[in-house]
């Protein structure tokens, strides 16, 4: 593809405006201004069309867009835009419910908790869990991110700039290692590490600074997003949840990236075989772009009384009608796909490391891919510079990506791509790496 000359004439005009309008908080590296999107497309105000493989942070998994999910946002918006889940009661809030509960992982005797985003379900999951076990210490991984808001900050721990000049956080919360298997801290070598980083945690850490009879909950992500798209070894987390169940302390999955078909299951711990979470998070590609996060326990942990949680917009019926219509989406055939195009697109990138030595890793599950730029093979040292470089080489190219990790580059296309869109997204990181290489 040709270079496109960024950012066009409407776009800087919007771009110097939002330098003075709008927070200086977000950070955003394309010289883009987008105006509209329809599947895998996505075109600026300048009408520059690009091919988006960042899917809003994998928001837009059915496509940007989708028929379906647009026809029940307009159904439902002629009938209630708003009546307040905390006050009333209406149809579309119960049917989601029921739908979570009946997909999620173990049996249907479940309840659902409803916010706007992945923060706060995050946030909900936080008063629950410590509510219910009446225990105040939290588990965290290193490298884990799990949303902006105070208790999620402070359960995050992604990178530095996060959260420097914001504390004090909420205290209570101890952050352990992930399972970094190519790069361990613990120097051991799976399968032979007999999970060292889990032993770590009874033998080190509870036997010094975390009593495990004062910890509430462990906070996961099955895949790690934001710190990499880092996939835990086979076996890891029935290993984890041995430990867990030892001192009762509850396993909360935060699905809220990985979750709702991105991984080509509903949701990724499915990859865990046997493994029920106590508490579910989810928000992103719940429903296609339309704002909603959610938390899913069984009744028994979900039992909270009257008053102690809500939220004014949290399970806004337009939401939740544009959640239901994705679920059927999923289910039809979008999580077929999305294991088909997830190996297509996988192995095409782990081609295309072959020929250059600063592509390191490539990893991930379903459409949840990612590669790590390297400085060289010897090292493995991570190289940011040249990770920005390529996806800015990208972006003028007509190919959007995201950054994810220290080094990485995470593709993460509609759930509804095809072959042909994922060989020109190759095609173009293949015509950006010849540039940068020269
Ligand atoms: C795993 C995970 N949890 C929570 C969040 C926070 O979600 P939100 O930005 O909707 O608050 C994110 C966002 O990237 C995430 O990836």
């Amino acid at each position: 593809m040709d270079k496109l000359n960024l950012p066009g004439i409407k776009a800087k005009k919007i771009i110097e405006e939002d330098k003075q309008f709008v927070s200086s908080s977000y950070g955003r590296p394309h010289p883009i201004v987008i105006d509209r999107g329809k599947g895998s497309w996505v075109w600026d105000v300048d009408d520059n069309k690009f091919l988006d493989f960042s899917t809003g942070i994998s928001v837009c998994n059915t496509g940007h867009c989708h028929p379906e999910v647009v026809r029940a946002i307009q159904e439902q918006a002629e009938l209630l835009l708003h009546m307040s889940n905390s006050d009333f009661r209406y149809p579309s809030v119960v049917k989601l419910a029921k739908k979570l509960a009946e997909i999620t992982p173990g049996d249907s005797n479940k309840r659902v908790f409803f916010g706007n985003s992945g923060a706060e379900a995050v946030e909900a999951a936080i008063k629950l869990v410590r509510w219910y076990t009446k225990r105040k210490r939290i588990l965290a991984f290193y490298g884990a991110f799990h949303g902006r808001t105070y208790g999620a900050m402070s359960l995050t721990a992604s990178k530095e700039g996060q959260r420097k000049g914001f504390g004090p956080l909420v205290p209570g919360i101890t952050h352990i290692p992930y399972p970094y298997c190519y790069r361990c801290q613990f120097n051991q070598t799976y399968p032979k590490c007999n999970f060292a980083c889990i032993r770590y945690i009874e033998d080190t850490l509870f036997k010094t600074t975390t009593p495990p009879s004062e910890v509430a909950a462990l906070f996961a992500e099955p895949i790690q997003g934001e710190g990499g798209y880092i996939v835990p070894p086979p076996d890891y987390f029935q290993e984890l949840k041995k430990l867990l169940d030892k001192y009762g302390i509850l396993f909360v999955a935060d699905e809220v990236q990985a979750g709702m078909g991105r991984t080509g299951k509903m949701f990724s711990i499915e990859y865990w075989e046997g493994i029920i979470p106590d508490v579910i998070c989810i928000a992103k590609g719940l429903a296609s772009g339309m704002p909603i996060g959610a938390i899913i326990a069984n009744r028994d942990v979900m039992s909270w009384p009257e008053g102690t949680h809500a939220s004014t917009f949290g399970g806004n019926p337009v939401s939740c009608e544009a959640a239901l219509a994705t679920i059927k989406l999923l289910e039809d055939e979008l999580l077929e796909n999305t294991c088909n195009m997830g190996n297509y697109l996988i192995e095409k990138l782990k081609k295309l490391s072959n020929d250059y030595d600063f592509i390191g890793d490539v990893r991930g599950r379903g459409l949840m891919i990612a590669c790590e730029i390297i400085k060289d093979e010897n090292t493995k040292e991570p190289n940011p510079v040249l990770r920005d470089e390529i996806i800015n080489e990208c972006c003028l190219r007509g190919l959007l990506v995201l950054g994810c990790g220290k080094s990485s580059i995470r593709f993460i296309p509609s759930l509804t791509v095809n072959k042909e869109e994922i060989d020109l997204a190759i095609e173009i990181v293949s015509d950006s790496l010849k540039t940068i290489k020269k």
